[in-house]
């Protein structure tokens, strides 16, 4: 049978106070409805629906690049109107409703849910609260058959005693959706077509409603405020450092570990406290990365040490390399085995030939620098005419002293030496040495300047 997932995201999320759809809210660096689009990719879905209602053009902006089927709710008139929404565009078999402000739903859950389905058989995901206030009840006969969902607002004193709810995700078939859905009525408290009613008239027609319950309530617990946001945050991080722990990688503390993204490391990695990780990041065996850092999809190789609140992003790192206290790596950093960026250093579009060192204080970029290259502290390639950027060639074994300019383009060969508070524009021949800061002048026994005596 073909799966069509529809993903509920009409609603308008006021308390979230912003201006911005909830469901575009992020968690762990990506959108909550990416989550769950993620998610229901896994199960493999024939089609995937997003309902949109408030800030639609927004959400389908943010979705551009995604597969999915939009069907606008213009008006909220409830969950039964916002799937009523995609009937025309199902498929012939299966359906499964989702919500786009549920971000932690896992793939497990779903697909035990959908192994439910038959004709003559629907599956509801349950869950049971110590306080159910709001949610709709799950009613169950004598025997103990579920067999109608009661909105809290509807439902009578006995019927709120009940404390397993409707987590609001359903699988059924098309065919029952397209039978129940014309039916029903906005008669209720809320007057609005609920998606619930479904279970009663399954319930009238002998068609069997299986419940299910996710292995964690974190899955289906869904967001309305920033304080739940950054509850499920929390609990997200907190499987994510578990997950990382499992497969050996040392967190000094698990609970100050951010993951936006992929992080892959390999044997022994050790990470300190504060550090932040964006998009596909990999670190090698060995690796140590100090206390508050951000990583950014970049390739960290082998047994390097990133010290302290160094920020590095689209960099590739061979190994054995050290970095920091405090360097800023920008895109298209590429180190080779053993080179050093040290503190107060800032490279872009560079590459770092082996064992070369860029120490203290500099900024390299738009320069290729070949092997055991020595940049002294305070060297700027000037690689910008204020219109166009130019490229510094440095080869191997050159030693650029302290406070130079490098004014691109311009090329230094290899084993030559560059004086320390030179500005060179001209290009450096091998094993040459260059210096362009005016001479030192001296003076023997020079009587400083004295102030006028006042009359
Ligand atoms: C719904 C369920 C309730 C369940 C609860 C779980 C119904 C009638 N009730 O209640 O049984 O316990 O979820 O959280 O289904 N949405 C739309 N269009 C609409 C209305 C809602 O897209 O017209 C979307 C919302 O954006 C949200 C989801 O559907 O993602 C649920 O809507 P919400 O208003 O939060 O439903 P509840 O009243 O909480
Ligand atoms: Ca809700």
């Amino acid at each position: 049978m073909s799966l069509d997932v529809v993903i509920l995201a009409a609603g308008q999320g006021t308390r979230m106070r912003s201006p911005r759809p909830k469901v575009l809210h992020r968690l762990a660096g990506k959108p909550m409805v990416c989550h769950v689009l993620d998610t229901a990719r896994q199960l493999a879905a024939d089609r995937l629906h997003v309902v949109v209602g408030h800030g639609s053009e927004a959400v389908r902006v943010a979705l551009a690049d995604h597969p999915v089927h939009f069907a606008l709710q213009a008006e909220q008139k409830g969950t039964g109107h916002a799937v009523a929404q995609t009937l025309e565009a199902l498929g012939q078999g299966k359906v499964l409703v989702l919500y786009g402000d549920v971000p932690l739903i896992r793939r497990e859950t779903l697909e035990a849910l959908l192994a439910q389905v038959s004709e003559t058989r629907l599956g509801l995901l349950t869950v049971t609260l110590d306080d159910p206030t709001g949610y709709g009840r799950v009613l169950r006969n004598a025997a103990g058959e579920a067999v109608a969902i009661v909105e809290h607002k509807d439902a009578s004193e006995r019927e709120r005693a009940v404390r397993e709810c409707n987590t609001g995700i359903l699988a059924l078939t098309t065919a029952q959706l397209r039978r129940w859905l014309p039916r029903l009525s906005a008669d209720n408290a809320q007057g609005e077509y609920y998606l619930t009613d479904v279970i009663a008239m399954a319930a009238a027609e002998g068609v069997a409603i299986a419940t299910a319950q996710p292995a964690d309530p974190l899955e289906v617990e869904g967001v309305n405020d920033r304080k739940q946001m950054a509850r499920l945050e929390r609990a997200y991080q907190a499987q994510l450092a578990e997950r990382l722990m499992v497969q050996g990688v040392a967190l000094l503390d698990p609970a100050r570990l951010d993951v936006r993204g992929e992080l892959r490391c390999g044997h022994d990695v050790e990470i300190d406290v504060g550090c932040v990780f964006e998009g596909e990041v990999e670190l090698g065996e060995g690796v140590r990365i100090g206390a508050h850092c951000v990583i950014r999809d970049s390739h960290i190789g082998a047994e390097t040490r990133v010290e302290p609140h160094s920020v590095i992003e689209g960099a590739v790192i061979a190994g054995r390399s050290r970095i920091g206290p405090f360097a800023r790596l920008r895109p298209g950093s590429r180190l080779a085995v053993g080179a050093k960026v040290g503190n107060f250093v800032e490279t872009k579009n560079v590459e770092v030939g082996e064992g070369s060192k860029i120490n203290h204080l500099s900024y390299v970029g738009d320069a290729s620098l070949g092997r055991d290259v020595n940049i002294g502290a305070g060297t700027i390639t000037c690689n910008y005419d204020g219109a166009n950027k130019h490229r510094t060639e440095i080869g191997d074994a050159a030693f650029i002293g302290s406070n130079s300019a490098l004014v691109a383009p311009v090329s230094i060969g290899r084993g030559a030496t560059v004086g320390a508070g030179s500005t060179i524009s001209k290009d450096v021949a091998d094993n040459a040495l260059a210096v362009s800061r005016a001479r030192q002048v001296s003076k023997a026994d020079w009587p400083r300047p004295r102030k006028a005596k006042q009359h």
